[in-house]
């Protein structure tokens, strides 16, 4: 019997034929239902802050909606915009303007190359190679990217431009990076400051599930070490009310705002400010901090449960992972460098997972060793069948 007649025969439910997923990091609907019950509670605003919200205007956002953004990412509200729906689209916005018209400190060409801590986010990945970007990767250390590395390519490489980072609950190791960290980090860049481009997507602000170090203002720290005006602090409410429909916050220097603006104008008129002046009425029915708290409650124990799954496969010595205290993902490393194996026979048994690579620059995972499990789309049951079958696949290939 082959290890998929073997896993089918120990795992009955198979025949059912559901297909389970476990690649992207989507909310459940249990979360998007607990943002519903409070949207129901309010009524859309069409004034705020003096300003008529149903028409264009005021292109770096409500300033209600930018104190909310300062909130989130411990930021002033003068330095933060408020936009549109996805920092994802912002940072490819501003890598767009920095590419055709460059900021005063980042300006960037098809020679630029960028730093990325690894394992990372695919989506930034897909990006910077849109843009034809050499990526060159790092390690990470316990507390942050691996600052050895980091000053080894800053030193030998040319044309290095710039870095992304993701510095609390990172996707999808879950690293959070320390103060110590970020000051070494942005000495080091503080070298190349005339021409350098610091990418900053705090995602995960304030999605602590467990207890998580506390973080200086990365602006702050930009500030004292002379790269004020090449951070890109990016963050949203996409994982904190509804994913795709929220607000975009974006960070950054004044200069750097003119100029971003500047070029916005010619992208929007502005930005979408009635959903804007929502999220304001939201966030005066629950806090944040509420609000996060209630989410907590229905990742915590997805979080819990995959994580009795890898803990016993990392006893077994076949995988390694690091326990995340928030945010969205577990990184599983197979110990024995059979992650393309594991993906494949998760996938005929009905599993979907990313394709091996995604977590690494170009696709290319050449140790075979990682793949992203991303716990909070199933409900708990289906959660629960995942993981049986991710761990019974990765117990018969070894
Ligand atoms: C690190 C990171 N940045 C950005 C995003 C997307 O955010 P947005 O919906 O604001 O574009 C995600 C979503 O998974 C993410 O993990």
């Amino acid at each position: 019997m082959n290890i998929l007649e073997q896993i089918r025969k120990e795992l009955p439910w198979l025949e059912d034929k559901v297909s389970y997923d476990l690649t992207r990091g989507k909310p459940s609907s249990d979360q998007l239902d607990i943002s519903q019950q409070y949207l129901e509670k309010i009524n859309q605003p069409y004034h705020i802050d003096g300003v008529d919200i149903r028409n264009y205007g005021l292109p770096e956002g409500l300033p209600s909606a930018k104190a909310l953004g300062a909130d989130i990412m411990g930021t002033s509200a003068e330095e933060t915009l408020a936009l549109d729906n996805s920092s994802l689209s912002l940072m490819q916005q501003i890598l767009s303007c920095g590419y055709f018209l460059g900021f005063d400190k980042a300006k960037l060409d098809q020679n630029s190359k960028f730093i990325c801590p690894v394992p990372g986010y695919d989506r930034h990945f897909k990006l910077l190679e849109n843009f034809g970007f050499e990526m060159i990767s790092i390690p990470f250390a316990d507390d942050g990217p691996d600052l050895q590395a980091l000053a080894q390519v800053l030193e030998q490489e040319a044309n290095v431009a710039g870095i992304v980072c993701v510095p609390r609950h990172s996707n999808p190791t879950g690293h959070s990076y320390s103060d110590a960290n970020v000051s070494e980090m942005f000495n080091l860049i503080s070298q190349k400051k005339d021409n350098f481009m610091i990418l900053w997507d705090n995602a995960y602000a304030c999605h602590d599930l467990k207890p998580t170090i506390k973080q200086s203002s990365a602006n702050e720290i930009a500030k004292n070490c002379g790269v004020w005006d090449n951070l890109f602090h990016l963050s949203s409410t996409s994982k904190i009310t509804l994913a795709g429909s929220g607000i975009a916050f974006l960070s950054m220097s004044s200069s750097n705002i003119n100029q971003f603006i500047d070029y916005r104008n010619s992208v929007t008129p502005g930005p979408n400010k009635m959903n804007q002046g929502l999220h304001v009425e939201y966030f005066k029915t629950i806090s944040i901090e509420e609000q996060m708290n209630k989410l907590k409650e229905v990742i915590l124990p997805k979080f819990e449960l995959t994580e009795q799954y890898l803990s016993e496969l990392q006893q077994e010595g076949l995988c390694e992972y690091k326990s995340p205290t928030g945010g969205y993902f577990f990184t599983f490393d197979s110990t024995s460098g059979k992650a393309k194996e594991i993906i494949d026979h998760c996938d005929q048994l009905g599993l979907k997972l990313l394709p091996l690579g995604s977590c690494h620059p170009n696709g290319k995972d050449s140790a075979n060793r990682t793949i992203r499990i991303a716990p909070t789309f199933p409900d708990l049951q289906s959660l629960e069948r995942c993981m049986q079958i991710f761990s019974k696949v990765v117990k018969y290939l070894n």
